[in-house]
């Protein structure tokens, strides 16, 4: 069995790439000229990297046509929300053209692949109180064009199914974490921050956004192997959410990152840090997925968040 991972050298793909490694698939994954390498280090010698901008449709469908995966786990994405302010047009771009290139390639090439795309919590955007948890049935109410990138990456999930029959599975994944996460995110962001102070190489201030939003967290080696059980139990066509059904603020985030340390830190809000508009509440109802998969998270919050620490540490 053949997997195609895109944005193979990110934070998901690299866990992805090694999930699949354990299971003894046969995996391609992509990377751009400018993707760094420090993720995949250990493995990049178990796969095969191909150099492919998924924004270029015949790259796309040259590197579909040359390796006709079996599974195709489609990660690469702009994934971080505040540049999706500054870099309305591009994310949009990047995201959606990149998903329609492999679609088309997956179309035109006649191809058995199962796709699991990567969707977001991030698409149910304002949430009413009385609309927790969030279920799959749940208006989209996007509140970013990160977000708009994502909803409309999920219609087409949905349109090409039942257009043409491709086997495309809408995972809504909800905030997930763990070693390797960018360090714009805000879980890694204070966990280096804090590194950094231990270490000596900053003064003892964490400097933060928004603390009171609330988000559901689940560690990142729980949600690849969701999608490939997406790929194996879920039914194609259909959304997802995948969440581990409880949420903390940021500020209580902070708060267990904080009582990891050693040292004294003091805590101040940097107004740069602040977004035009942010969602309040996530918290997500993954009843659907596990009833149809059998899948639950297996790793502990507290288990992320140190393992998270650690990696900064170690850095
Ligand atoms: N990044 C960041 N940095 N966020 C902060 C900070 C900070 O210093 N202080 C507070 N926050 C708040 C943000 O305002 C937001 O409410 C929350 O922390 C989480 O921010 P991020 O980690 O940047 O993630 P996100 O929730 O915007 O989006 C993530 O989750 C989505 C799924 O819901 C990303 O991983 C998306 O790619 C993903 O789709």
């Amino acid at each position: 069995m053949k997997a195609l991972v895109t944005g193979i050298a990110g934070f998901v793909g690299s866990h992805m790439a090694e999930y699949l490694l354990d299971k003894n698939v046969e995996v391609v994954g992509t990377i751009r000229n400018r993707s760094r390498m420090d993720h995949i280090i250990d493995i990049q010698h178990k796969v095969k990297l191909v150099e492919c901008e998924l924004r270029d449709p015949f790259s796309v469908e040259s590197l579909i046509a040359e390796e006709r995966p079996d599974l195709i786990f489609h990660l690469a994405a702009q994934s971080f929300v505040p540049t999706s302010w500054n870099s309305p047009v591009d994310t949009i771009h990047n995201n959606v053209a990149g998903q329609l290139n492999i679609f088309e390639a997956v179309r035109r090439l006649q191809l058995p692949a199962r796709i699991q795309i990567a969707c977001s919590s991030e698409e149910y955007g304002h949430v009413e109180p009385h609309e927790t948890p969030i279920t799959e049935d749940n208006p989209l109410r996007p509140l970013s064009p990160y977000a708009v990138s994502k909803a409309a990456q999920d219609y087409l999930g949905y349109q090409y199914y039942k257009s043409y029959g491709l086997h495309v599975i809408r995972t809504r994944t909800f905030n997930h974490t763990g070693p390797r996460r960018g360090e714009q995110f805000v879980t890694s962001n204070f966990a280096k921050q804090i590194a950094e102070i231990e270490k000596g190489l900053r003064p003892p201030v964490v400097s933060v956004g928004n603390l009171q939003a609330k988000r559901d967290f689940t560690d990142v080696r729980d949600v690849v192997n969701a999608y490939w059980l997406a790929l194996h139990h879920a039914e194609p066509g259909e959304a997802y959410n995948i969440a581990s059904g409880s949420c903390i603020t940021i500020q209580e985030l902070l708060d267990r990152l904080l009582a990891l340390s050693t040292v004294s830190i003091e805590v101040v809000q940097d107004p740069s840090r602040m977004r035009p508009s942010d969602v309040e509440i996530l918290l997500g109802d993954a009843s659907r997925f596990q009833h149809q998969t059998g899948w639950k998270p297996t790793i502990s919050f507290d288990q992320t968040l140190a393992d998270l620490l650690q990696y900064w540490r170690e850095r």
